[in-house]
């Protein structure tokens, strides 16, 4: 029997050193992985992959230079407004984890208006994190809990807590992918992905194509998933 992969996540990583070794500056890295995040989304639109959960901007992202945080956020809305025909031509459904309270309205109109256009698509279901920590999402339900009395009527923990995640409703990550050749989750999905099989590839984001997805799928079909048993 291989593996099924329902939900695949990636840490899309290594924008900045992929331009510094094209001698450009680091937005321009940036620019270029986001035709990558069209590439590999259109493939798993057309590859059977129910969720794919893509880290886009960290928490712990806001400590860069104040340039490159906006170039990310003008980048981003772009993105969401010239890719619209893409999610719509391929059925693809957008949704966001992470907290997006803090962005400007403009983004966060855009952000809401794909996501309520694309709600019935059925192809591939997109998560972008963004403005997303594992352990802000998992104090923002802890806190969700606290503050509607939800122990009381359910005093069942991990449940609870998975219901109030930002991916309440959405199944766990089969198989968790970072580009760039770094060898942690920098705060991604540590909830969600208790029993994910890791894969690290040393290709930088914007060099890494669908071919180099499917092999790493292919890996992942084989590998033993134990849970914890035998
Ligand atoms: C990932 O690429 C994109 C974001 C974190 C927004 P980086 O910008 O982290 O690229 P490197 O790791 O510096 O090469
Ligand atoms: C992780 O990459 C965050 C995203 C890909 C959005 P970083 O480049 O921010 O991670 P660190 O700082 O190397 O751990
Ligand atoms: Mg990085």
């Amino acid at each position: 029997m291989v593996n099924a992969l329902k939900h695949l996540a990636i840490i899309m990583d290594g924008n900045g050193r992929w331009a510094k070794q094209k001698g450009k500056i680091r937005t321009q890295g940036h620019k270029k992985g986001a035709k990558t995040i069209k590439e590999i989304t259109t493939w798993c639109a057309k590859n059977n992959i129910a969720y794919l959960t893509l880290y886009a901007f960290s928490t712990e992202n806001w400590n860069r230079p104040k340039s490159e945080v906006d170039f990310l956020m003008k980048l981003l809305e772009k993105y969401l407004i010239d890719e619209k025909k893409t999610y719509l031509q391929n059925n693809i459904r957008f949704k966001t984890i992470g907290n997006i309270e803090i962005f400007n309205q403009p983004l966060r109109r855009t952000i809401e208006s794909l996501e309520t256009e694309t709600a019935s698509n059925t192809a591939l279901t997109q998560i972008l994190a963004l403005n997303y920590g594992s352990k802000d999402e998992i104090a923002r339900a802890c806190e969700k809990i606290i503050t509607t009395n939800a122990y009381a009527k359910n005093p069942d923990m991990p449940q609870l807590i998975e219901a109030h995640l930002d991916t309440k409703g959405i199944p766990d990550v089969d198989l968790l992918i970072r580009t760039g050749g770094e060898m942690r989750l920098s705060n991604f999905l540590l909830w969600q992905a208790s029993y994910a099989e890791l894969f690290f590839s040393p290709i930088l984001w914007p060099d890494f194509r669908a071919d180099d997805l499917a092999n790493i799928i292919e890996d992942f079909k084989s590998r033993k998933r134990r849970f914890g048993g035998l």
